[in-house]
């Protein structure tokens, strides 16, 4: 039986002083809301405010994330975070290859992979985003793109390495768009998903690994969505800003346990 897993991920927004005051939010109100359910939280600040967030969650059951990493561990990469930093602050997990990085950073599905190899080998867990464009939807491509970019994530990842290593659907057209794919269309890509887990990992793994939705995971929603039989969880992108929005959908994963 796998524990539902719902990440906030911040993206490019809130101070020091603002993550500071809704991760004490979640702290306070998570508490009660997850107590003694099957379902593990986390929250991705951006990289500016990951040591505060982390101090302040270190009595807290949710987990701070990293929104990614590089593949080196240091060296002459200006810019760039290792792996082991990102421990060294306190995270518990990454997330790696977001449709925004691919985009707009020139992330490749190699560089995913080897992203992926250092955030394991650095005793972090690793969120592997897939997921098809609007257009690639629309020619019949979703899953050849979402198999590219699974084989890519997956390419140093082992069956050891099933219960640090979650997969996150989202479908590009869905993210920031207020478009989320129906719970069919979602639980279709994810049976899919986890199929392609199962022939390269084996079926033990393919079991146990979660596999997150993530595009418009909305409060409205959520219970939907998380009702799915292969939905695993949530990446919430906008919704995980505001406290009230965020700890509606852990309420929906959780009553999926
Ligand atoms: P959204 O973002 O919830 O704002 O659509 C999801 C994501 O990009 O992870």
């Amino acid at each position: 039986m796998r524990t539902p897993f719902v990440v906030g991920n911040w993206k490019l927004h809130k101070t020091i002083a603002e993550s500071l005051a809704l991760v004490t939010e979640l702290k306070n109100q998570l508490a009660a809301v997850a107590a003694g359910k099957r379902v593990e939280v986390g929250v991705a600040p951006p990289f500016t405010a990951l040591w505060p967030v982390a101090r302040r969650l270190d009595d807290a059951s949710v987990m701070v994330c990293g929104q990614d990493c590089f593949w080196e561990e240091r060296g002459a990469w200006t810019g760039e975070i290792a792996p082991s930093m990102l421990v060294d602050v306190g995270c518990r997990w990454v997330i790696i290859g977001h449709s925004e990085r691919r985009q707009h950073f020139g992330e490749t599905d190699a560089g995913v992979g080897k992203k992926v190899k250092a955030a394991l080998a650095a005793g972090l867990g690793a969120i592997a985003c897939v997921g098809e464009t609007d257009a690639e939807r629309d020619a019949g491509s979703t899953t050849a793109v979402v198999d590219r970019h699974l084989e890519g994530a997956l390419a140093h990842v082992t069956a050891a390495d099933a219960a640090r290593f979650v997969v996150a659907y989202e479908p590009v057209w869905a993210i920031g768009t207020g478009r989320t794919a129906t719970p069919a269309q979602a639980q279709e890509v994810h049976a899919h998903i986890r199929k392609r887990l199962g022939e390269k990992l084996g079926a033990e793994a393919a079991a146990a690994i979660r596999i997150q939705y993530g595009g418009s995971v909305k409060a409205n929603n959520a219970v939907a969505l998380m009702g799915q039989a292969d939905i695993d969880g949530a990446l919430v992108g906008g919704a995980s800003l505001e406290a009230a929005d965020f700890i509606a959908i852990v309420r929906a994963a959780r009553g999926n346990s």
